[in-house]
């Protein structure tokens, strides 16, 4: 009788292998994004990554791609709409080829005063109702994390916008940006990310702008000479995710990664201006940027300059959204 017992335990085996107790494969979501780990963004995903594993018990595993090593700005939109990345964290001025034009509001020059200004709209419902539009394009919004306050920069000194006039700018892919940059008399060039630093160096753009944080990390301070702390606008991000794989996720596993998700923005929240702070000194500490403090005269001067831009914008972001946003911030574009 010992073949029966041998094709028993074959049998068993097999079935060890196969069945129910076998470990099932992770759940793999490829976060792609453009920056350096090194930084708010990149930071708060590697965290994210990490509290996934944690609370699904390793059911599902986060794969984070930084610094563009798959795709660069315009194609990581693309990717996730296919599905060949699952999440994503572009930054909101990159909205626009969505179609979702609400995003660029958060572009609009010195429309928010601070990150509590910032965050009466991220964290409540203007926000919401902004995430909530994705859908309809097959994406699910599912936070708001901060970077910080974009500042102009560039390979000669700038103190007034006199100074950026006939200069070429890179900006991302905002039509409000487009328009600040023109409102200069700066000629905007839209580029990915990853491109600017070889841009700069090689004197395709003169300047461009962004929070120290993404100019540090890059090392754009190392290809200009001169930064002023115009702190003219806000960068941040809108993490996104592929509905059809978000909807299709078992919902307690969906449970455990929002979690992760809240755990994820209260950090990248609590982190942001630190990180660029940090960012900040190591420019300084480099001596090959100098950084200007521009005077309340000079900050007025690039104001009185900027903030018509949310007028000519209206047409394009909304006009009941900006007066929206005015209302939670207290904002006042006439008191000028
Ligand atoms: C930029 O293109 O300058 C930024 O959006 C990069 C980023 O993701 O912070």
């Amino acid at each position: 009788m010992k073949f029966p017992v041998l094709m028993l335990g074959l049998a068993l085996s097999i079935g060890a292998l196969t069945g129910a107790d076998a470990a099932e494969p992770p759940i793999v979501i490829k976060f792609s994004h453009v920056v350096a780990a090194d930084t708010p963004k990149g930071k708060a995903a590697d965290f994210f990554a990490k509290r996934a594993a944690e609370l699904t018990g390793d059911k599902v595993k986060v794969e984070v791609y930084p610094n563009s090593a798959l795709y660069k700005d315009k194609e990581e939109l693309e990717a996730l709409q296919i599905g060949a990345v699952q999440m994503l964290a572009p930054s909101l001025a990159k909205f626009g080829p969505l179609g979702v034009k609400d995003f660029e509001a958060f572009d609009l020059p010195y429309i928010f005063g601070d990150y509590d200004d910032l965050h009466t709209v991220t964290q409540g419902p203007i926000g919401a109702a902004i995430l909530k539009k994705l859908e309809a394009k097959g994406i699910v919004g599912l936070a708001f994390w901060d970077n910080g306050f974009k500042s102009f920069s560039a390979k000669s000194p700038i103190k007034t916008p006199a100074d950026m006039k006939g200069k070429k700018f890179r900006i991302q892919s905002s039509k409000v940006l487009e328009e600040q940059m023109r409102a200069l008399g700066a000629l905007p060039q839209v580029m990915a990310f990853s491109e600017v630093y070889q841009a700069l160096d090689t004197g395709v753009v003169d300047g461009t702008e962004n929070p120290p944080s993404n100019m540090f990390t890059q090392k754009m301070h190392e290809v200009q000479s001169n930064l002023i702390m115009t702190q003219h606008g806000y960068l941040g991000y809108a993490v996104i995710v592929n509905k059809k794989f978000w909807d299709g996720l078992p919902a307690p596993l969906r449970g455990q990664l929002e979690q992760a998700m809240k755990e994820s923005t209260d950090l990248a929240n609590r982190i942001a201006q630190e990180e660029n702070d940090r960012a900040l000194e190591g420019i300084r500490a480099s001596g090959k940027t100098a950084i200007y403090e521009p005077t309340a005269q000079e900050k007025l001067a690039f104001k009185k300059q900027l903030v018509p831009v949310h007028k000519t914008m209206e047409g394009r972001v909304g006009k009941d959204l900006i007066q929206s946003i005015y209302e939670v911030t207290g904002f006042k574009p006439d008191s000028l």
